[in-house]
Order: C-alpha cells, then sequence, then structure tokens
C-alpha cells in the first residue's frame, strides 16, 4: 500500500502571517453535542481533519445528516435513529467517547466501545462511565461492547476524582436534557470546555461555571438549533510558534486567543523568544538564540498543556543549556524523543522527566511522527534542523492540522508531501545518510 511522506528541508528561516484553524478539542464535542438539539446546527471554523470527519461519519451513522463544507459543517439531527457506534469509529480517536454523554442525554441510551486515540500510556473511560452511573444510567459489558441505558436520567453531585476534561464535556452534556440539577466539583477548566458550554447556551441550556472548578447544569426540556463559530485552536498556534522559534524568522498568527495560551507563552519566552500580543495576534521573533528553561511541568489548565510537551521538548533540543520537563497529566508521552535523539539531541527520560541538555544544531533524518503531538514537534525540529528530514507517519498529523505542509509553505518553509509505494518504504534517500 502507498505511504506518504513528508520531505522537509531544514534551515528555511519562517516569515509571514497565518490565520490560525479552529480547535479540533471544540470542534469534536460541539459537532458531538448537537444531537441534543431538535432543530439544525451549523458551525464556522471547522478544521478539515480526519477527526473531523470521523465525527461526521459517528453523526450520519447514529441517522443524522452531518455535512461538512469548507470550514462549515451543517449538522441536522431530524433522523437520529441508532444508538451504537460502531466499533471501527470509536477506534477511529479519543474524542469518540465524546458522544457518551450526548446519546444519553437525546436517546436514554448509547452502546459504544473503547475509544483510541494516540497512545499516551492507559486511557481509561472510566470516570466518564461513574458519572453516568451517578446520573442514573446501568451499564453493562455484553460481547466486548459497553451497553449502556437510562430509564430516567437525573442530576446528581458528581465530585471528579481528577479533573478529566473529556469526562467534564461529558458530564455537562449528559446533563443538559438530565431532571434536576447537576454540580460537578473538581472540573477541568481548559477553554475548550467553555466553548462546548457557550455552544450550547447559544442552544437553551443552563450552564454556569465552565471553565472554573465547579460547573452547574440546569436541566431544561429540549434544545434548538443555532449557528456558532469554534473557537480557535491554542496547541495547532502554538505548534506555528514554535515551527518559528526552532527554524528562526518572523511569524504572525491572527485569529488567535493569546489569554488561553498565557503558560505556554509564557515559557516560550523564557526560552528567549520575543512575542508581541496584540488582539488577537502573536507575532513570534525566532531571530534570537535560545535558552534553556530550568523546569517545565504539564498540568491540567490554566498549567502548562501536555499537549504542547513534545513542541517545547524540540525547542529545547537546541536551547543553549540544560532544561528539565516532567509530564504529569500522561503517563507515557515521550515518544518523540526517540525520533529528535535520531536528529542529534541530547535527551534523557526517566518515567515521567525528560532531560533536555541543548545541542548547537540537529541535523535531518528519518522520522515517524508516532502520535499527533509528537509528530508536529517533529516537524517543528526537522525545519530548524540541517539539511532534509523525511517525516513518516502522517496520518497522525492529519487528525489535528487542517493542511500541516500547506501551511507550513505558507511561511516560507519547504515541506514536500508524496506518496511512496511499497516497493519503495526505506528507500528515502536519507537512508545512507551517517546519524
Ligand atoms: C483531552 C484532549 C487531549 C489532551 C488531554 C489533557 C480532547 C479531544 N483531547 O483528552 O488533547 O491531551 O485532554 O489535556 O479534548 N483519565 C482517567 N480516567 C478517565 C479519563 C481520564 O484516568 O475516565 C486520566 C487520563 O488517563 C489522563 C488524565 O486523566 O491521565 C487526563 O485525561 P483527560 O483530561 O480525560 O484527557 P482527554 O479528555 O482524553
Amino acid at each position: 500500500m502507498a505511504e506518504e511522506i513528508l520531505r522537509i528541508t531544514g534551515g528555511q528561516k519562517l516569515r509571514g502571517e497565518i490565520t490560525v484553524q479552529g480547535a479540533k478539542n471544540s470542534a469534536l464535542p460541539i459537532m458531538a453535542a448537537s444531537m441534543l438539539c431538535s432543530g439544525e446546527t451549523v458551525l464556522y471554523n471547522v478544521p478539515r481533519l480526519t477527526d473531523v470527519y470521523a465525527a461526521s461519519r459517528i453523526l450520519n451513522h447514529l441517522g443524522l445528516r452531518c455535512k461538512i463544507e469548507a470550514s462549515a459543517a451543517v449538522i441536522n439531527p431530524a433522523g437520529i435513529s441508532s444508538a451504537e457506534i460502531p466499533d471501527a469509529d470509536m477506534r477511529a480517536m479519543r474524542s469518540s467517547v465524546m458522544f457518551l454523554g450526548p446519546m444519553l442525554g437525546r436517546l436514554k441510551q448509547c452502546v459504544l466501545t473503547m475509544p483510541g486515540g494516540c497512545e499516551l500510556g492507559p486511557r481509561p473511560i472510566d470516570l466518564h462511565l461513574d458519572a453516568m452511573r451517578q446520573m442514573g444510567v446501568q451499564i453493562r459489558e455484553s460481547q466486548g461492547k459497553i451497553v449502556c441505558t437510562a430509564e430516567h436520567l437525573h442530576g446528581a453531585r458528581i465530585p471528579l476524582p481528577i479533573p478529566s476534561v473529556g469526562a467534564t464535556e461529558n458530564i455537562i452534556m449528559a446533563a443538559v436534557l438530565a431532571d434536576g440539577e447537576t454540580v460537578l466539583t473538581n472540573a477541568a477548566r481548559e477553554p475548550e470546555i467553555s466553548d462546548l458550554a457557550a455552544f450550547l447556551n447559544r442552544c437553551g441550556a443552563r450552564i454556569s461555571g465552565a471553565g472554573e472548578g465547579t460547573v452547574t447544569v440546569s436541566g431544561v426540556e429540549s434544545l434548538h438549533g443555532t449557528e456558532y463559530t469554534v473557537m480557535p485552536d491554542r496547541i495547532a498556534a502554538f505548534t506555528w510558534l514554535c515551527a518559528c522559534a526552532c527554524a528562526g524568522g518572523t511569524v504572525c498568527l491572527s485569529g488567535t486567543a493569546p489569554r488561553d495560551m498565557e503558560s505556554s507563552l509564557s515559557v516560550l519566552r523564557a526560552a528567549g523568544c520575543r512575542l508581541g500580543i496584540c488582539r488577537d495576534r502573536i507575532y513570534l521573533d525566532g531571530g534570537q538564540s535560545l535558552r534553556s528553561v530550568r523546569y517545565i511541568r504539564t498540568m491540567p489548565y490554566p498549567g502548562f498543556p501536555t499537549d504542547t510537551q513534545a513542541l517545547i521538548c524540540a525547542v529545547l533540543s537546541t536551547a543553549h543549556g540544560t532544561s528539565m520537563i516532567e509530564e504529569t497529566v500522561f503517563e507515557s508521552r515521550y515518544k518523540h524523543v526517540g525520533e529528535l535523539l535520531r536528529m542529534g539531541a541530547d535527551i534523557r527520560v526517566s518515567g515521567r522527566t525528560a532531560v533536555i541538555t541543548g545541542v548547537p544544531a540537529l541535523h535531518g533524518a528519518e522520522l515517524r511522527a508516532m502520535d499527533l503531538r509528537g509528530g508536529a514537534a517533529l516537524a517543528c525540529a526537522a525545519a530548524g534542523a540541517e539539511g532534509e528530514s523525511v517525516l513518516r507517519g502522517l496520518t497522525h498529523l492529519d487528525r489535528g492540522y487542517d493542511n500541516f505542509a500547506e501551511t507550513f509553505n505558507s511561511l516560507g518553509g519547504i515541506a514536500k508531501r508524496t506518496a511512496i509505494s511499497a516497493s519503495e518504504h526505506g528507500k528515502t534517500g536519507l537512508e545512507k545518510r551517517k546519524c
């Protein structure tokens, strides 16, 4: 079977302005939530991603009509008829689990299997299921399927043991049409949760406190459809800033929400990047030499996001001095490190800690994206490396970036996406290079 690769020519300074795509992690739960509405929903600023197409497939499978046109998704819930998500769609992405809450809210039943997504260590859904149980849902396993049914979905006081983003979203979505009030404590506070709540409130829901540790949802009889613009993608924005930090040059990102990015922007500043912020624009001047950042710890929002950990690893690989990163959210999120080592990086990982000693320069290499953000980090590192890199595993990138290569090239980078046949696997022209 043909595989696609990305050839990235390193050392090209990035220059120019781009508008940042809509947020994947907001678009996906909002698409799922649209099934709670009685009328049509039109979403704008929806990024063209394989995960978005997977969500659209699930909606269509359930009997709704979802059409993606350019950057809009039109979702008509009228024909909803099935309460089962096929296993293949569940495996396509982690966000397939985001249909649990809305399906229970709308249909009082949901049959699903374990979701897929990036392999970052164990990713259970126990918190989602426990919360549903507290709202009156019976859950049993049958032939490898998780069968959830509720005669009566009611509000509950739900303290989350850890602030899980997905569980918070599922609870909110299940609660909007449930009887009575739901009070969720130790809720995740990510901006995408506020975006989901803003969408649902626009449809007639009564949610307060989204974006804070305690969220209160008062159940309503029904929701109507609406038009809604998905928030900007803070992780994609950070990716382009890191690409420029690695490659040098000056970029301007428009359509961003800098307020949502404070912790990650402050780390870039600490690494010596000059940043300017003006309303929805972020400027980065990557002309300075980079310096190490003593200690970075990934944390739930508003802390430094785990989704940007791999990207900052790439940046710090050529920073002067030694940096330390502690990954506290996921157990196994350093798969990009082995690939950065192939480029000449000096990084040692022990458990959840990575120690990065900056080297003067990275060199091009044969690379494989092992997960979405790790893949983006390798592309950033390749942009700043000497010589050409070949990046494989592009299906990961396609899950989260709306046309990565085109955006990169519009900033003056050189990335060429090509298909190679099975007989050419391993013959990308770099295999003889000494690393
Ligand atoms: C979401 C994001 C993902 C991001 C992550 C953390 C989406 C589509 N994805 O993922 O990009 O990296 O937040 O910011 O929004 N956990 C359990 N049991 C559960 C649920 C989670 O133990 O039932 C654990 C996870 O294994 C992990 C931690 O909680 O260690 C946080 O996970 P969670 O916030 O739920 O991440 P996701 O919603 O999957």
